[in-house]
């Protein structure tokens, strides 16, 4: 793997020039007085490093004779470690993780200005950090007010996003091996899920089935918050309270993915508890799925991306529009966005390091983001007949027997050569193998 960080640190410098990439570890956070969350490495650092400790730097200066490669790490301190856990330490951070150079943390106040005097941009992603940022910034500035003294130093301060982020939006086979096994994880929690389904279990019962079997195949944990929300608690997109008893007759709709060697998966399914859908369910139900079938149709490469929402929307409105919950010409429905009450969210994001990964939707308002393979991204529309909904005035009131169905249905998809793979198509969604 430390071949594939160097290659990754050697085409993110090529395409930097003169400049220097400085790149800050994720700030810990504390949870309760002195305890701390679990640590998880910043995406963008880990990419570039796998170096997986907090209170780091790493720093790419491509023109550097012999530094192109800098750490500046928790040196090693066995007492620290006694209670904190290991630390790599400064002579590992060569010999393991490949760096050019190592320092102790506490020296990176002296030593960066050193690098940056003679480079001419500085390539940093201002982050959650504000302390770190107001460091580099302060450390530009003085290096602006001693500029023509040496008639050398940072003109500029650029984002590493629109390089790295593009590199990151294309999987390498490594990466997607990680994913195959997050998305496989998960789905064998769903699949465990459906099974213990029934009616009387409470929804946190559930997600601790789900939960246990992430932890047991080795995955660190969930990659969100899992949302294990029964009937009307489905129209919550972001439900996580997951403490209601699940009732007979309703759906239950379960997004829950894993993180597995820091990649992720995001599944949803929507079934329903007592094994059989209702007509209304069962209706709306087809409607999404068809909605979700024809949307991934369209992960091909060299589709614009924005064809899979577009498609999606047009399923769902037509469908709508069929049930007599919409109405109007389906054009102008969807140029107004009369879906949007059933409709609120996209239908999907690229998925990988991040869940919401990184990655430009667009280039652009008529520049397109074209797919392509290595992509991987979620496709996951639904319909969510939420009570009490504002309606557009000229729009009928909702009969009362669609109300409080959630539903939606989630893949996670891979954009190959030739089409696409579903990477999570493992777990059952068609009406015929939901019911019992
Ligand atoms: N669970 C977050 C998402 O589906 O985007
Ligand atoms: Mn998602
Ligand atoms: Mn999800």
């Amino acid at each position: 793997m430390q071949a594939e960080y160097r290659q990754r640190r050697e085409q993110l410098m090529s395409k930097i020039g003169n400049g220097i990439a400085i790149f800050r570890s994720a700030p810990t956070a504390v949870m309760h007085n002195d305890v701390e969350y679990a640590f998880r490495q910043d995406s963008d650092f880990y990419y570039l490093t796998g170096f997986n400790e907090a209170q780091a730097v790493a720093v790419l200066a491509p023109s550097h004779p012999e530094h192109r490669f800098v750490l500046f790490v928790q040196p090693k301190d066995r007492e620290q470690e006694v209670w904190s856990g290991y630390r790599c330490g400064v002579e590992a951070a060569k010999q393991v993780y490949g760096a050019d150079e190592a320092y102790p943390i506490s020296e990176l106040d002296e030593k960066l200005p050193q690098y940056l005097e003679s480079c001419d941009r500085i390539y940093y992603h201002l982050g959650r950090d504000r302390t770190f940022n107001d460091k580099i910034l302060n450390l530009w500035q003085r290096l602006m007010r001693t500029y023509p003294k040496r008639g050398t130093g940072p003109i500029a301060i650029e984002d590493t996003g629109p390089i790295l982020h593009s590199m990151r939006l294309i999987k390498s086979q490594s990466e997607l091996e990680l994913m195959h096994k997050a998305a496989d994880i998960a789905v064998e929690a769903h699949n465990h899920a459906m099974e213990f389904t029934q009616p009387g279990r409470y929804e946190y019962e559930i997600q601790a089935e789900i939960e246990h079997i992430f932890r047991l195949r080795g995955a660190n944990g969930p990659a969100y918050p899992s949302i294990v929300a029964s009937g009307v608690n489905a129209c919550v997109l972001h439900y996580i309270e997951n403490n209601r008893q699940i009732q007979d007759k309703e759906l239950l709709l379960i997004d829950a993915g894993c993180a597995y060697g820091y990649y992720n998966s995001d599944i949803t399914r929507t079934w329903p508890v007592g094994g059989k859908f209702t007509p209304e369910q069962k209706t709306l139900y087809e409607i999404v799925l068809e909605a979700q079938k024809q949307a991934i149709a369209q992960v091909q490469p060299g589709n614009p991306y924005k064809l899979i929402h577009d498609t999606a929307v047009r399923v769902l409105t037509e469908g709508l529009v069929e049930l007599g919950i919409l109405k109007g010409e389906i054009d102008k429905l969807i140029e107004e966005e009369k879906y949007k009450p059933y409709y609120m969210h996209r239908t999907g994001h690229w998925l990988g390091l991040d869940v919401h990964d990184v990655g430009v939707y667009q280039h652009g308002e008529d520049k397109p983001q074209i797919l392509q393979p290595g992509q991987v991204l979620t496709v996951e529309p639904g319909l969510y007949i939420v009570p009490d909904t504002k309606l557009a005035e000229d729009q009928p009131q909702t009969d009362p027997r669609w109300v409080g169905i959630g539903i939606r249905i989630e893949d996670d998809v891979l954009v190959t050569a030739t089409g696409h793979e579903v990477l999570t198509a493992g777990v059952p969604k068609e009406v015929a193998d939901l019911e019992r």
